[in-house]
């Protein structure tokens, strides 16, 4: 019967862009933007703290999806399981209709594919245990706000329930993302799921053709094959001599949004630049590009990634939606119990050479003489950051792409 449901409710999952279309020119509200600003914080807290596990390589994930998870959580949590979700977001004084609201917004704005010529699907998921009821109000305004859809599964049925909420993924990411997780690691609570495909679409295109294989130095010693994509163009730039970094910022279309490169001159572990990484920074940073001729050689890889943040959010300061004992779930299941046992969020996310068409006038001036080199053959750390709203979209690292090993430089 649930396999039936499942189905069903696949085919209505859509794009968090369905609420509401944003207009070009839209000016955020205030409590959206409040929220904006402070997805920053958010990006760079939870950076830290996925950092820090354990065998973690490529790091991927989208704040301002993140605060719409949280989000959820407030609309289903009582007492201070909800208000917990408002320290996190420093958002203490908005009201909760305005969060709601809010979240909502700056997602539609941030994800319209017209005004921003993007793609990224997103689709959520709340999975409870069999032994659950979902309260109607909340059905209907999660599904209003936040896009969200539900399901019971029977979660102690291991290999089944993982295929499932795999097969969901994929087909609601049109099979860009195969794998949410291995295993179901605790049976008696909720699973919250994010699961996104993003592609940008540059603000000027790469060449297609230019495109072939170079090795990426995963380390100093281990060095895979992927494919690279080249282009010259002018770009926001900064070369940070002092930390021994390069800051590179190529816009995505119409401008609206940058994706900004955190890359250590060379081959590293990145724990040392991941330090330096917080708001503050970032804005030093961004204050000091420079508009240069820069020669870009980039991945042209697709990245696959799946964090389940339950932990991580517990350190930012939820720590009762994630506690079997504390959890006050009790406007999604109508009474105590309920508490989040896992919260994956997954993407997708695809390096390509699309984009607007190329300005060419600038081949015939020589604003192009000289360029400098941006080759991003070894880790580095990326953010899509919003320039309308001010947001951070995604945030992650590349430490190893998918490729085969090339050799090894003893
Ligand atoms: C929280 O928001 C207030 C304004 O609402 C701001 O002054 C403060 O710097 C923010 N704190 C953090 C940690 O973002
Ligand atoms: C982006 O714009 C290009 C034309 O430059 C168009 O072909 C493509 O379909 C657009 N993509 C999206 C997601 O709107
Ligand atoms: C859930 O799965 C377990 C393990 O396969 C099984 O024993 C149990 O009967 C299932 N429960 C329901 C309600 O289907
Ligand atoms: C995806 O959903 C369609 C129905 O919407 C179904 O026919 C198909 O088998 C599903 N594919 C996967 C991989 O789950």
């Amino acid at each position: 019967m649930w396999m039936t449901n499942l189905v069903a409710l696949v085919l209505v999952a859509t794009s968090a862009s369905a609420a509401t279309s944003a207009s070009p020119d839209k000016v955020l509200s205030s409590h959206a933007t409040i929220l904006a600003d402070n997805s920053a914080e958010l990006a760079f807290g939870l950076y830290q703290n996925i950092a820090k596990e354990k065998d973690v390589e490529n790091i991927l994930f989208s704040p301002v999806v993140v605060a719409s998870s949280l989000g959820l959580v407030a609309l289903g949590g009582k007492a201070s399981t909800a208000s917990q979700v408002k320290s996190i977001l420093n958002a203490t004084k908005v009201k909760d209709e305005q969060l709601h609201a809010g979240l909502a917004e700056l997602l539609t704005e941030v994800s319209d594919p017209k005004t921003r010529n993007v793609t990224w699907k997103i689709s959520n998921r709340l999975y409870g245990p069999n032994s659950v009821t979902f309260v109607e109000d909340f059905v209907k305004s999660s599904k209003k706000h936040y896009n969200c859809d539900h399901s019971k599964i029977n979660f102690s049925d291991k290999k089944s329930a993982v295929s499932s909420i795999n097969e969901w993924a994929a087909n609601s990411t049109d099979g860009k993302l195969p794998e949410v997780t291995k295993d179901v690691e605790k049976t008696d609570g909720a699973m919250l799921i994010n699961a996104m495909f993003f592609k940008p679409h540059w603000d000027e295109q790469f060449h297609h053709k230019m495109v072939d294989n170079r090795g990426f130095m995963v380390s100093r010693s281990y060095t895979v094959s992927v494919q690279m994509m080249h282009r010259t163009g002018l770009y926001g730039f900064y070369d940070d001599k002092t930390n021994k970094l390069n800051i590179l910022s190529m816009p995505l279309a119409h401008k609206k949004s940058t994706v900004v490169f955190i890359m250590p001159h060379h081959t590293e572990p990145l724990d040392r630049v991941e330090k330096m990484l917080t708001k503050k920074q970032l804005d030093t940073w961004m204050g000091k590009l420079q508009q240069t001729a820069i020669a870009v050689s980039l991945p042209k890889v697709s990245m696959e990634v799946s964090h389940d943040l339950q932990k991580s959010l517990g350190e930012l300061g939820l720590t009762e939606a994630v506690d079997k004992s504390k959890a006050d779930l009790s406007k999604i299941s109508g009474k105590k119990g309920l508490y989040l046992a896992s919260v994956f969020h997954a993407s997708a996310l695809e390096w390509g050479t699309d984009g607007n068409e190329m300005d060419m006038s600038v081949f015939s001036t020589d604003k192009l003489k000289n360029p400098k080199l941006f080759y991003a053959d070894h880790p580095f750390i990326f953010l899509v950051k919003d320039q309308k709203t001010n947001s951070i979209l995604f945030i992650g690292r590349m430490v190893r792409p998918k490729g085969d090993k090339m050799r090894d430089e003893l």
